[in-house]
Order: structure tokens, then C-alpha cells, then sequence
């Protein structure tokens, strides 16, 4: 809503001379994240969408009702909030949303700003030209050793007058690309002397061919879920996000069903669509895309007939200059939960496996992207990432070359944690290889992060009521690992009060699925997020049919109550930055967190 005394304002080109306060730099990279360089200006007809966050004074009340509800000993446990509560929640001040009309109109921008249902988040469309003069910046084409290109910059600033009504604007200083996390570890594993069946110490048995092909079979098998049928008529559903162009294609979901899950094959079942800002879905086979098969065909195969979605989200890089592409969208959280959190009913487990490294993703961006996912987790949506497939490391998956150098003029080496498993809001799910024993993968993304301190949970909305420990949720499983590491372990290239991940762990190597309609095996933890949340839609199953709440944001739960119900993988570690990374060891650790799931146990923990 557009106060009255606005109109009076104008003419707008007067009113902009009457904006006199200085521009105070907003943000300001002390150097482009590595491996980007200027490429040339910025074509003058480029348009840019502009996404300004307002602050959410109130996001610590949110916090407060989100903890609450996940917390399994207390009395709000499950109460998940509405739509409505969360809008209300995060709604900015009053006073925030006048200087931000104020400030748009004094530019002329008055009608075309889209707004989010709380009004925290504003969208508009304008000439690059524009965005520099309001930024106060200079737009440049930039291009990575890799080929790709981004229009952004390394600074904008604002004008005093606004300077506190804004968290952030993008797309200035985010160059983060948010790969999918299927690794380039694509050798097959080689096992020798298989047995035939493997017993397990435990009594459970396994088919000795998931020693080498991994399969919806086999997952059950290994984590105890055989046997268990959901329900299609409890209200239950799932999600997989889809990004970068990459199409989750039906008739190779069909060729899964029809190898894997004879069921879902008989019915032709196929997952729901669902466009997210001109996403598209393509159906055309060549275009199939590993990632998105991969994470379709074990989250709804795994889930069967629970009702599952697939989103797809508009943006893509490379942005081509010499084309002169009109938009320049590459930010594909907020697309997202902009247009999740401004619809009902959500999927109550979602499944995401694309992820950067935190450092390229600028922190004010990934604190707002992390509070979006909080609101979900306080509507009882779980969302469930993959940990990345670098280890310790960054990008380059050979980790004798990695250099782990800091994005900043000290160039000093370091851990590189991922995002979003950096997190404290979402469930991160890192990767392991074998069973019996069942071994964490060499590539599992894993550690510290650097912009969220480990959760600690004081309250002033609950503090008349006894508090938990746990609602620090991880803050004694970890200081449990950290306590175990030898002296001055890794000093200075982690920051040991981060937020620490993975959360849990799942098997990532040789799964069995089909791409254009051949078979191919997939490794990464890209697979081990799908094949978690399908697991934690059959908990959300039992929860339905028992006439309770569904999980929500999980990881209170997980790290207490539910604990017991994880194998806890003590071998394996994941190098990189030239060093052999963490070791998995017994109880939480920064390969596998919590270990891998035994659903057998978890059901009976939750219902
Ligand atoms: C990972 O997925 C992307 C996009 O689907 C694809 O271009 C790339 O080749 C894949 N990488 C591997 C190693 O399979
Ligand atoms: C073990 O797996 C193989 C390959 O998927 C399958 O042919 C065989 O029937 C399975 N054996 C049992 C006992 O389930
Ligand atoms: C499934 O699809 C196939 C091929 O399109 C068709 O022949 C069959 O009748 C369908 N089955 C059901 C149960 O809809
Ligand atoms: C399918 O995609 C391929 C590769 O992008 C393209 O060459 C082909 O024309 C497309 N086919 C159809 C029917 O659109
Ligand atoms: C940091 O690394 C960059 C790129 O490799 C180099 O240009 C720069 O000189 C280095 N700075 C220092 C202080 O070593
Ligand atoms: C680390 O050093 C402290 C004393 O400085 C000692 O109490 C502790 O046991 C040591 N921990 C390990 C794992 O060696
Ligand atoms: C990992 O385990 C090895 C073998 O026990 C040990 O030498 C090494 O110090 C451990 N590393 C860390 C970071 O704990
Ligand atoms: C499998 O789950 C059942 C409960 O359904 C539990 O009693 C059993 O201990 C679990 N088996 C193993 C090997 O963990």
C-alpha cells in the first residue's frame, strides 16, 4: 500500500534531488570470489530484476515458535504455524516500507514492484542504467576461468535515508552458482569376494548386489524400511527442487518405477509440476538431466504413492553477452521460496541438491536465503540438502590441487563449508559408501560453517518455561567431536563454533537410475538428499495415520530424541585443502553427522 502523502512528493525528478544524503556503501566485496574476471561493461539495454529485502524485525520471534514446534519435549511440539502466523511473523516495519516507497518512487518506480506475501521482499524490473544510479555502482559482464559469465558487481551502496530499511539487494555481489552435487566420481567401486547375502551383526539382510548397485530395494533394505507401504489417502507429499535448467523427465521416472518399483510402474505414476517463475518443463528426452532423474526417480520411488512435486526454477547461467540477454537471474533460493512461501500447503519434505561454496554467496544473501527456509521449517516443512561432494574442500574435486584460498586480499587457506549445508534451518545429509560396515564417502561435504554460529538457543518469548538443552541443538554432539580432536587439529582453517554439518548421512554411490531411457549409476550426495527425504516421507506417513503432525524442521528431534534411531558410521574421512579432512568417528562427527538413518528404529521414535 502506497501512502497518501506520497502523491504530494512528486514531480519525481525533483523529489530525487531532494534524496541529498550520501550514499553509504551497503556492501562491498574486497574481491571478486576466485576464478571471476571483468569480461567487459555492461551492455547498455541490459535489464536487471532487483530483489530488495526489508529486515524482519521480528525474525527472532519466528526462531522462538520454530523451536518450539520441533522441539519433541516440548508442549508446542508439532503445532506448526500457519502460512498467516509466519507472514506476520517476518513482516518488515512500517517505517521500512515508506522509506523503501519513498526511495523507488523518488526513481520513478511506482507501479510493476512485486511483493511478497509478508512485504519482506520487493521485486523490480529496471534498466541496468537505472540500478547503477540508484546503486550507485557500476554493473560489469564477468566471466569464470570456466566460461561462464554473470553480470554483477563487487559493491552498491545506498542512500543514508535507506540505508537501514534494506538487508540486501541482488543481483549486485552474488556470484554464487549452486552446482547440482553430482560428483564427478563416476568410476564404478570395486568390491571383491562378494557374499552372496550379506547378514548384518544386526539380523538385517541385504542383497550382496548393493554392494555395487544401489537401488530403491536396497535403500530399504540397508535402512531397514522393507515391507513398510505408505499411504496416497493421509494427506502426505514430497518435493524435489529443480534448477539450472535441469528437467526431471517422466518417461525415464516410468523406466525407474518399471526396474525398481513395479507398483508406481502399474499406474504410470508421475509427479506433479510445478513452475516456479517461468521454470520450465521440459518433456524432451535429450534434455533430460542427471540431476533432476536422479532426484525424482529415488525421492518419489523411495515414497511411493505418496503424492510428490516437482519444482522447477527459472535461471540459468551461462548469460551470454554477446547476446544480449534481457535478464540475468541466477538466484535460485530466493526464486524459490519466494514462490513457496507465497503459496499453501507445501510439500511437507523437500529435497534439494544443488549447493556453492558459502564463500561465494554473499552473507547477507544466505542469512535471508537460511531465514526463508526457516519459515518453511516453521509451516512443518522438512527440507533436506545434500553436503556437497568436495569434502573439506572447494570446488575442484581432485583435492591434491585444491587451493581453499579465502575470497579476500589475505588469500589465506582454509575449509570451505557449502551452502545451503551451512544452514542451521534445513537437515544436511552427507554421503556414504558400502554397509556392513557402511563407510563414509571420501567426497562428503563436511565441517564448519563460517556465517552461522552453531545454534544457542536463548529465549526471551519461552523464558518462563524450562528450556531444553538441546534446543542448542547440536552444540554437545559437536563440542563431543570437537573435544576429541587432537590439539590445535586444523587450527585457523575452521571456525569450531559454526554451525557444523552434515546433520545425518545416506548411501551416494552407484545408484541405479535411467537417463533417456538408459541406465546409468549416479554418485554424490546429491543422491543421498533424495534418498533421505523419501525415508523421512514414510516417518511423515506413520506420523499422518497415528493423527499426528508431520516432522517439520527436524533437526531438534534429531539430535535428542530421535538419536538413537541413526547407525553411527565411525570409518572413512574427506579430504581436501591438502589435508585428509575429518575423520567419521563414534557419535556425531563432520563426515557423517549423526550416521544413517535405521528406519525400523526412527518409526517407533516418532510415533
Ligand atoms: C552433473 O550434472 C550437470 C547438469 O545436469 C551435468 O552437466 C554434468 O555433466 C554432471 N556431471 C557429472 C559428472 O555427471
Ligand atoms: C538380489 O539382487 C539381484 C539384482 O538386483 C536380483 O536379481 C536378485 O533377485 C536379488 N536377490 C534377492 C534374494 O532378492
Ligand atoms: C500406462 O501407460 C501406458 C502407455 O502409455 C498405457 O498403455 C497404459 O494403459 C497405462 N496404464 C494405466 C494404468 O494408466
Ligand atoms: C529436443 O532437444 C534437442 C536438444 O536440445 C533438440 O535438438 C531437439 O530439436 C528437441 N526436440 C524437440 C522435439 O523439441
Ligand atoms: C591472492 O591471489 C590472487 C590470485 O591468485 C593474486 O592476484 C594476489 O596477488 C594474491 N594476493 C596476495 C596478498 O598474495
Ligand atoms: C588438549 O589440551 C588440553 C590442555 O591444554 C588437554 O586438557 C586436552 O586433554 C587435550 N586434548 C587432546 C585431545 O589431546
Ligand atoms: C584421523 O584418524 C587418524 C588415524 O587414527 C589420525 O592419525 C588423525 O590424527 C585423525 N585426524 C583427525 C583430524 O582427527
Ligand atoms: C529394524 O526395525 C525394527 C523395528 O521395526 C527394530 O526392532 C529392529 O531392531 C531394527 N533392526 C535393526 C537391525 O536395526
Amino acid at each position: 500500500m502506497r501512502s497518501q502523502y506520497l502523491v504530494a512528493l512528486l514531480p519525481l525528478a525533483a523529489f530525487a534531488h531532494s534524496f541529498p544524503s550520501p550514499h553509504k556503501v551497503k556492501e562491498e566485496l574486497s574481491a571478486p570470489p576466485r576464478g571471476w574476471m571483468i569480461h567487459s561493461p555492461a551492455p547498455v539495454d541490459h535489464f536487471i530484476q532487483l530483489r530488495i529485502a526489508l529486515p524482519q524485525p521480528n525474525f527472532h520471534l519466528l526462531e522462538e515458535h520454530l523451536y518450539a514446534v520441533s522441539d519433541p519435549e516440548h508442549e508446542r511440539y508439532g503445532e506448526h504455524l500457519s502460512k498467516e502466523e509466519v507472514e506476520e511473523l517476518v513482516a518488515p516495519h512500517p517505517e521500512s516500507v515508506n522509506a523503501i516507497d519513498e526511495w523507488l518512487a523518488s526513481h520513478g518506480i511506482e507501479g510493476n514492484i512485486g511483493h511478497s506475501p509478508a512485504g519482506d521482499w520487493l521485486t523490480i524490473r529496471i534498466p541496468l542504467s537505472k540500478a547503477e544510479e540508484m546503486l550507485n555502482t557500476k554493473y560489469h559482464v564477468w566471466q569464470h576461468t570456466d566460461g561462464e559469465y554473470l553480470v554483477r558487481t563487487t559493491f552498491y551502496s545506498l542512500p543514508a535515508a535507506v540505508y537501514d530499511h534494506v538487508d540486501l539487494i541482488q543481483p549486485t555481489t552474488l556470484f554464487g552458482r549452486f552446482k547440482p552435487q553430482n560428483s564427478s566420481l563416476t568410476s564404478p567401486i570395486h568390491v571383491e569376494n562378494l557374499p552372496t547375502l550379506v547378514d548384518r551383526a544386526t539380523g538385517l539382510t541385504v542383497n550382496a548386489s548393493c554392494n555395487t548397485e544401489m537401488t530403491i530395494t536396497c535403500l530399504r533394505e540397508i535402512y531397514n524400511a522393507t515391507g513398510y507401504t505408505p499411504s496416497a489417502d493421509v494427506g502426505n507429499s514430497i518435493g524435489v527442487t529443480g534448477y539450472l535448467e535441469n528437467y526431471a523427465n517422466t518417461a525415464d521416472l516410468q523406466r525407474l518405477y518399471e526396474d525398481q518399483v513395479p507398483a508406481a510402474a502399474a499406474v504410470n505414476s508421475t509427479f506433479k509440476f510445478i513452475s516456479v517463475n517461468g521454470g520450465v518443463n521440459s518433456q524432451n528426452l535429450s534434455r533430460a538431466s542427471i540431476e533432476a532423474n536422479l532426484d525424482t526417480q529415488f525421492a518419489f520411488g523411495l515414497s511411493f504413492p505418496i503424492a510428490s512435486t516437482f519444482y522447477s526454477t527459472r535461471g540459468q547461467p551461462p548469460f551470454v553477452p554477446s547476446l544480449n540477454a534481457p535478464t540475468d537471474t541466477n538466484e535460485p533460493y530466493s526464486e524459490w521460496l519466494d514462490f513457496v512461501l507465497s503459496h499453501p500447503d507445501p510439500p511437507l519434505v523437500i529435497s534439494t541438491s544443488y549447493s556453492d561454496a558459502e564463500e561465494t554467496v554473499p552473507e547477507s544473501y544466505a542469512r535471508r536465503a537460511c531465514a526463508g527456509f526457516a519459515q518453511l521449517g516453521a509451516q512443518g516443512v522438512t527440507l533436506i540438502v545434500s553436503s556437497g561432494d568436495f569434502g573439506v574442500g572447494d570446488g575442484d574435486s581432485n583435492p591434491a590441487t585444491q587451493t581453499c584460498m579465502s575470497n579476500d586480499e589475505t588469500n589465506r587457506t582454509q575449509f570451505i563449508p557449502g551452502f545451503p549445508a551451512s544452514c542451521p534451518f534445513v537437515t544436511t545429509v552427507g554421503g556414504t559408501v558400502f554397509f556392513n560396515p557402511e563407510i563414509s564417502a571420501s567426497f562428503t561435504g563436511g565441517g564448519f560453517s563460517r556465517f552461522f554460529s552453531r545454534p544457542r538457543y536463548t529465549s526471551s518469548l519461552l523464558s518462563r518455561i524450562s528450556l531444553p538443552s538441546f534446543l542448542s541443538y547440536q552444540d554437545a554432539a559437536v563440542k563431543g567431536f570437537l573435544d576429541q580432536l587432537p590439539n590445535s587439529t586444523y587450527e585457523g582453517l575452521f571456525n569450531p563454533d559454526g554451525r557444523a554439518f552434515p546433520d545425518v548421512s545416506a548411501q551416494s554411490a552407484s545408484f541405479r537410475m535411467f537417463l533417456r531411457g538408459e541406465v546409468t549409476h549416479q554418485i554424490g550426495t546429491s543422491a543421498s538428499a533424495p534418498a533421505f527425504a523419501g525415508l523421512v516421507a514414510l516417518l511423515n506417513d506413520a506420523r499422518l495415520k497415528a493423527g499426528l503432525p508431520p516432522l517439520g524442521f527436524l533437526n531438534p528431534l534429531l539430535y535428542s530424541k530421535a538419536a538413537s534411531g541413526f547407525n553411527d558410521i565411525t570409518l572413512g574421512h574427506n579430504p581436501g585443502c591438502g589435508t585428509d579432512g575429518f575423520n567419521a568417528t563414534e557419535g556425531w562427527d563432520a563426515v557423517s553427522g549423526l550416521g544413517t538413518p535405521d528406519f525400523g528404529k526412527l518409526l517407533k521414535l516418532v510415533t
